[in-house]
């Protein structure tokens, strides 16, 4: 094993897009996984794993480690006449080893031919197609585990299969990296999951259910007829998810149709809820062959989105919005990706850098209140940011509805907030039509919790059902400890704003602190080595719970951050124009709609 530097890793990815890694290694054992997991080139970077890159976009060159298993090798071990358990090593390229446990007389996986991507990804996205679910088929995941260093086996339930999800996707991802993979299968040719409509019909054809090698071929001809061959024509597969979206909705949304004398296609879940086929909202959408540059959703199934020849990331990006904007424009309902984009970028936009009455204040007539600089006037203290690409909201501020607008914010994948006075909380109804019918978590101490669930009352009440319309919140209690979004490290920081406890939150070199008064030292230890800090300062005179601006740049003294933006201001700062006059060179006052970039 050795790193390579600078490395083109267009070939490791199925989109055919021109990128580039820092850093790449492929290692071929535990051991050498190990020795990785201790140099440099792992302990200062970002570590991204990949498999067969069949089902991600990189949006920019990665900036970190590339990883790339090449642990190879498939063992079959007979436990008894029912049951085969087969053992493949995480680099086994998964359409072949399909065809090897078809070829072996092993019943399970036919149904997921020729799928592209390597064994080490089924677990992860749960690979399904026609039917049939990689989890349904897996016994247990070796892995190497990068918390400790050290291998374990993941039993089947611990993996915790969904569609197209799994426990590695959540708190299990850049901690698990897959090495091996057990399948429990079934010595038999006779193939047990035809009920997908074209695999029924093959068995009327027959007169009679048809073996494993009929329906591995099948599948073929059908892969064949409709999806692209990715050594011809790039691609990652489905772009988007099937959405699953509740009973009610679908009734409304299937009423709407009817009228127009459409039939959507629609697969009722064990829970209830409706899966809606995607490929077919995007091609009644009119998004057939639709192209961006080289980017185009693929004639014969929409829901992938091919490279037609000279696509770049930027046209396929452009491509995915599109599709979104307009399925959510014809049906309400907006699609998820189903691609993992991998993007190196972050970016810090200051939603709001007001104080809780804003400015202008309503019915002051100061010269702030009166200014007509657009940086004098200052909406409720928010922020997001894009990160690993996930855009994070911090604080959905009473004016999220128009600070939303204003940014162009159509998707947040998190929501942080950092205690519930009004003025951090009061747009939490209005992140409705963004939460929709997806799962958005939003990160809350248990004082917050507590607060929310009592002020809005309504939507997590248990003694009657909830008003159709609401969309409940996803809340997730957190305490001081750092915890992770999608992989992403989130670490609380304990301030004091007033008497009150409340967290400001730092991801990588980054820092977000709001209404502080005072911070202790422990927690100043957690500001240190950054890129940049936003932090609060009120105006220049004292307040019994805000920095003043001199107290805030006693802790930018003191923590040492490269640069510091100011926000939480309320009138009696000044003109933002004459702010500068007061901060060091490293310090600048922040104003709605600032944006950086790290
Ligand atoms: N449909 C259209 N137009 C289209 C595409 C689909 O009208 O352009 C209709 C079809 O006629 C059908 C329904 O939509 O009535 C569903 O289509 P299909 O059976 O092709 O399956 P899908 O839901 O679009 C999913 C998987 C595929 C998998 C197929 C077959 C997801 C995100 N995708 O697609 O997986 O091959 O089922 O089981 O669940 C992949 O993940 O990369 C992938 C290709």
């Amino acid at each position: 094993m050795e790193f390579e530097y600078n490395k083109d890793i267009t070939s490791l990815t199925t989109f055919g897009i021109p990128v580039k890694t820092a850093v790449f290694a492929e290692y071929t054992s535990e051991k050498e996984l190990l020795k990785i997991s201790r140099s440099p080139e792992w302990l200062d970077n970002d570590v991204l794993h990949i498999g067969g890159g069949s089902n991600l976009l990189f949006v920019n060159d990665f900036k970190g480690l590339v990883l790339h298993s090449g642990i190879k090798g498939i063992v079959r071990y007979d436990k008894d006449p029912d049951t085969v358990y087969v053992i493949a090593g995480a680099a086994e390229n998964w359409a072949r080893f399909v065809d090897w446990c078809v070829a072996e007389g092993l019943a399970g996986l036919e149904n997921l031919a020729d799928i592209p991507g390597e064994v080490g990804a089924a677990p992860v996205q749960n690979v399904g197609a026609y039917g049939v679910e990689a989890g349904d088929l897996i016994h247990s995941v070796e892995c190497f585990d990068t918390f400790t260093r050290k291998t374990v086996t993941l039993r089947h339930d611990e993996c915790r299969f969904a569609y197209r999800d799994s426990m590695f996707k959540h708190e299990g991802k850049d901690r698990y990296y897959v090495l091996r993979v057990s399948f429990k299968l079934r010595p038999s040719l006779e193939a047990r999951n035809i009920s997908y409509g074209p695999l029924r019909r093959l068995t009327e054809q027959l007169g009679r259910n048809p073996s494993i090698s009929e329906v591995l071929a099948e599948i073929k001809k059908i892969r064949g007829a409709k999806l692209p061959d990715p050594a011809v024509i790039g691609s990652a597969g489905s772009f988007f998810k099937n959405p699953v979206i509740g009973e009610f909705h679908f009734r409304e949304l299937d009423n709407l149709l009817c009228a127009e004398g459409l039939e959507i296609p629609h697969y009722p879940q064990p829970d209830g809820s409706i899966k809606l086929a995607a490929g077919w909202m995007i091609e009644k959408a009119g998004l057939k062959g639709y192209c961006i540059g080289g980017a185009q959703v693929y004639p014969d199934q929409c829901l992938v989105l091919v490279n037609k020849g000279g696509a770049s990331t930027a046209d396929v990006v452009a491509l995915s919005r599109y599709v979104c904007d307009r399925v959510q424009a014809r049906f309400g309902i907006r699609l998820e990706k189903e691609v993992n984009f991998i993007d190196s970028s972050f970016t810090f936009r200051m939603l709001g850098s007001g104080t809780s009455k804003g400015v202008p204040e309503v019915g002051c007539m100061c010269p702030v209140c009166t200014s007509s600089d657009i940086h004098d006037k200052r909406r409720r203290c928010s922020a997001l940011l894009h990160v690993k690409g996930m855009n994070i909201l911090i604080d959905p501020s009473p004016d999220f509805r128009q600070q939303a607008l204003d940014a162009g914010i159509r998707s947040l994948d998190a929501v942080l907030i950092t205690h519930s006075h009004f003025d951090h909380i009061g747009g939490l109804e209005d992140l409705r039509p963004i939460i929709g019918e997806h799962q958005v978590p939003i990160y809350v101490r248990e004082d917050v919790a507590e607060d929310l669930r009592r002020r809005l009352y309504y939507l997590f009440r248990e003694d009657a059902p909830l008003y159709p319309g609401a969309a409940p919140l996803d809340l997730h209690v957190i305490d001081d400890t750092p915890f992770s979004i999608n992989g992403l490290t989130v670490e609380p920081i304990n301030v004091l704003h007033g008497k009150k406890p409340i967290f400001g939150y730092r991801i990588g070199d980054f820092a977000y602190i709001t209404d502080a008064k005072k911070i202790e030292e422990e927690e100043r230890d957690k500001l240190r080595d950054l890129k940049l800090l936003i932090v609060n300062a009120l105006r220049l005179t004292d307040h019994f719970a805000h920095f003043t601006l001199d107290e805030a740049l006693e802790l930018i003294r003191d923590v040492k951050p490269e640069r510091a933006v100011l926000t939480h201001f309320n009138h009696e700062i000044g003109l933002h124009s004459e702010i500068p006059n007061l901060l060091p060179p490293n310090v600048i006052p922040g104003y709605d709609g600032l944006e950086i970039t790290l």
